[in-house]
């Protein structure tokens, strides 16, 4: 299947290379990672591992943090459905910035674009508002620092800005960059004007001038794409991006894991019990047809999903090299794999329900307060 990427289609095995230079980005170098372990002291797994493989601008913005000007990070959730491990992949690598850059974070819940795009009533997408800031929340953002923007519920602060993003952004090349038709809606056009305000408004609303670091999926890219030169326009620094890879879905290594897909992800709210049988049942696997064969000829963690999302998991260095070569000589089995998968998901997901409880308490303290 071809390679498709923007924000409402992800399809085929994606090359992440090709990507780099359709999209403009660039790679992340060993160089840029040791600027950024200056600062940081380490780096985190995802870094090490190319999980965030791109960027745009990074440099910029170490550099003014180095002369004592920090960036506030800005990163979003669309709430149409239930928060699966892909997500919160992404807000796993926001959390260890903000911690780590001691910076803080703005959080944008799109429940007007879902609203627009999806065919889901208003009431259904506010249930899923609430019930993805939980996720959220239960990822343990600092409350202190982290402020989250409801598209609906801040309109007020957020339209008169996005009105003036919009003047500069013309049908076409909205049309060109989403492959819209006439037969979209006129709400959906408008939308990206949306997604753009929170890159400045924390500086309108502060009457400060710190520069915007957006940690994304390169999915949302094209939002950015669109609306770096508007920002500009309108007087505000250019925000910088860092992009990371799809987590794939479970059935294979191709397209992205995704909730409107039952078989190809695991939910923040799945049992221990369901995140076995999702794995057994769906997790494609680099193994081979016979248990005599695999011995032989080992298995392929290039292909095989319970391998890939360890690196997501398993963030021992040592302990994840030696599943690699156990699995490639055929010392492990694709059945011991998923079961050294299963017990780490579940391990992770236990502490995460129990705060997502604990979070109900806590919504108040996240929304930003106008
Ligand atoms: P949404 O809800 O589709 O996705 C939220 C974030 O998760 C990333 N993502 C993934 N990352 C890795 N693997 C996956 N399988 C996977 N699936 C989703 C997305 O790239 C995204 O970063 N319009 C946005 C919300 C938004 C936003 C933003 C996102 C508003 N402002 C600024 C990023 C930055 C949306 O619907 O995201």
């Amino acid at each position: 299947m071809k390679q498709k990427v923007n924000p409402y289609e992800v399809e085929g095995k994606i090359d992440y290379d090709k990507l780099i230079k359709e999209f403009g980005v660039k790679k992340i170098t060993p160089e840029v990672l040791s600027e950024i372990q200056k600062i940081t002291g380490e780096l985190h797994p995802y870094l090490k591992r190319e999980i965030f493989f791109a960027y745009r601008d990074l440099k910029k913005v170490l550099d003014e943090y180095k002369k004592g000007n920090k960036f506030f990070l800005y990163t979003g959730c669309g709430p149409s459905g239930p928060i699966h491990l892909g997500h919160i992949s992404t807000w796993r690598f926001t959390k260890w910035l903000q911690e780590k850059f001691d910076v803080e974070l703005w959080f944008q819940f799109t429940d007007d674009e879902k609203f627009l795009y999806k065919n889901m009533s208003y009431d259904e997408i506010q249930k899923w508002t609430y019930e993805n800031m939980l996720d959220v929340i239960a990822l343990g953002f600092d409350p202190k620092k982290t402020h989250f923007l409801i598209d609906t519920k801040h309109a007020g602060i957020i339209y008169p800005e996005a009105i003036k993003v919009a003047k500069k952004i013309t049908f076409s090349s909205i049309k060109a960059a989403f492959g819209f038709t006439d037969s979209n809606n006129i709400g959906s056009i408008f939308y990206t004007a949306m997604q753009t305000v929170p890159v400045f408004l924390p500086n309108i609303l502060r009457n400060e001038n710190r520069p915007c670091l957006i940690p994304l999926g390169i999915d949302q890219d094209v939002h950015f794409r669109l609306s770096r030169d508007v920002v500009e326009k309108l007087g505000h620094e250019k925000p910088a991006i860092i992009h990371s890879k799809f987590m794939v879905p479970l059935t294979g290594t191709e397209g992205k894991m995704s909730s409107s897909n039952p078989g190809s992800a695991i939910l923040m709210t799945d049992s221990p019990s369901e995140v076995k049988r999702k794995i057994n049942k769906y997790a494609f696997s680099g193994g081979r047809d016979t248990v005599e064969e695999h011995r032989k000829l080992g298995g392929n963690v290039d292909v095989d999903v319970a391998c890939q999302w360890l690196k997501y998991f398993e963030f021992d260095d040592e302990k994840l090299k030696k599943i690699y070569e156990d699995y490639s000589s055929g010392k492990l089995l694709s059945g011991e794999v998923k079961k050294i998968l299963i017990d780490k998901i579940n391990d992770f997901l236990a502490v995460h329900q129990k705060k997502r409880r604990e979070a109900v308490k806590l919504i108040d303290k996240f929304i930003y307060k106008v």
